[in-house]
């Protein structure tokens, strides 16, 4: 049966939500202070890119099932179920996080709250917030509710697809009547045969951050072993082909390269480092602050390539292919190559960069890297091309027309998607990184 909802929090979660939740015929009332973003939604426009988001915001508003308001107001009193999408970014120290917007939302939603509904936690928070959360609400409010926790696990990119089609649902509770009102909500995709596992708010909470430390953990075990394969003269591409073959293992997150960044990897391991010290987990902890350290260490590695390709990088024009933390996404929150681009314009490169959609969110956060519109104007007279991002624009890349316009054919491909044979056939010295020869 349709429900009446809210979502607070409008990032690229929240709006996801939001739009989902319409496409199931449910009535939603997504709220973020941020007007700007507010009209924007209101007008129809998503705004950020998310493949497939912008068609589903549009329907739920030609539906009239879709709005968006900047505050929780009156209108709440007749919502079911409340979604609570707020971020928890990492504190300023960049270990522990930052749970205040969520007390913050549940401030502002007690006065509102309807008697015996549902608010449903979908932000990456540390185990024992829903708790913490519960008794904070229990202390402003009389009305009764159910705290339900339901992480998320969409991907930036495929936000839309994970969220219809989602490899299982989660449901943190141990009430009845939680669980059910969640699993009225997505009853139209529990029916497509999607998993639902039911457990307590702590495992639930842990899921999350357990399930993203381990995918970040996968990454950095491979650039791990891609530094062993540069000196050693074998392909690491081809050892996680084989590796991946093992159904124990699989070949997913198995790509080498730059490593990790966005909002997500880079924030919950680190405060699941945090935890697990807390917790006595020393040795644990001290594995996930190695993945972190070799993640930072894919950047020392490009820029010593480029240094050994370059001598000196002051004064040297340097054309960094990729602002998005990955492809598919407009998002650059920690973009390994953006922060590999800015710091070799510190050091006295000219540095331009290229994107095909993210460049407008570069501009407010790095006003002085130089903009190329296009690849070939990006790339006009440089002397160094790093490949950052693995756009599919970049996979198609012209050798023979670019080196007709770079200043020096010099290319570190750090997502190695380019045929080097092919390239070094072409008059290109170019490097990718875990490839021996
Ligand atoms: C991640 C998780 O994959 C989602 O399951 C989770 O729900 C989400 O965080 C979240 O917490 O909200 P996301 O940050 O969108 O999703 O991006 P990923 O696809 O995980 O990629 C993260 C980073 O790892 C990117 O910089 C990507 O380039 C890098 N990566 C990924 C590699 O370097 N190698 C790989 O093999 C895979």
């Amino acid at each position: 049966m349709p429900k009446i909802t809210s979502v607070i929090g409008l990032g690229y979660l929240g709006v996801t939500q939001a739009a989902v939740l319409a496409s199931l015929g449910h009535r939603v009332l997504g709220i973020d202070p941020d007007q700007t973003k507010i009209d924007s939604l209101n007008a129809g426009k998503v705004p950020f890119f998310e493949p497939e988001l912008q068609e589903l915001l549009e329907s739920g508003i030609r539906s009239g099932l879709l709005t968006f308001d900047t505050a929780i107001s009156e209108s709440a009193k007749e919502v079911d179920v409340h979604f609570i999408c707020v971020g928890t970014p990492s504190k300023s120290d960049g270990s522990e996080v930052d749970t205040s917007f969520l007390h913050k939302a549940l401030e502002q939603l007690a006065p509102f709250l309807k008697q015996n509904s549902t608010i449903v936690g979908r932000s990456t928070v540390p185990v024992g917030t829903a708790a913490t959360l519960e008794n904070y609400l229990f202390s402003i409010t009389d009305t009764k509710f159910d705290l339900v926790w339901n992480p998320e696990f969409l991907s930036e990119g495929t936000a839309v697809r994970d969220s219809l089609k989602p490899e299982r649902i989660v449901i943190g509770t141990n009430s009845q009547k939680g669980e059910s009102a969640l699993r009225d909500i997505y009853k139209k995709i529990i029916d497509k045969n999607v998993p639902v596992f039911t457990i307590d708010r702590q495992t639930s909470e842990l899921v999350k951050v357990a399930s993203n430390a381990f995918l970040a953990l996968k990454i950095s075990y491979i650039n791990g072993v891609a530094e062993i394969a540069e000196k050693t003269g074998a392909s690491t591409a081809k050892l996680a082909d084989a590796m991946g073959l093992d159904t124990r293992i699989g070949r997913k997150f198995l790509n080498n390269g730059l490593g990790f960044g966005g909002g997500c990897l880079p924030k919950d391991l680190a405060g699941f480092a945090s935890v697990a010290k807390a917790t006595g987990a020393k040795h644990f902890g001290e594995l996930l602050d190695s993945v972190n350290s070799i993640n930072s260490d894919r950047r020392q590695h490009v820029h010593s390539l480029a240094v050994e390709l370059l001598g000196n990088v002051a004064g040297k024009k340097i054309t960094v292919l990729g602002a998005a933390f990955k492809p598919n996404t407009d998002d650059i929150r920690l973009s390994p190559g953006l922060l590999l681009a800015e710091e070799l314009r510190r050091e006295g490169a000219f540095v331009t960069i290229h994107d095909p959609i993210a460049l407008p969110k570069v501009s407010e956060m790095y006003p002085k890297l130089i903009q190329g519109e296009t690849i070939e104007s990006a790339a006009a007279d440089a002397d160094l091309l790093i490949v950052a991002t693995e756009w599919s624009d970049y996979k198609e890349l012209d050798a023979t027309k670019l080196r007709a316009i770079v200043k020096r054919p010099a290319l570190i491909d750090a997502r190695n998607i380019l045929p080097s044979v092919e390239w070094r056939r072409l008059g290109w010295n170019i490097k990718q990184l875990g490839e021996g020869s």
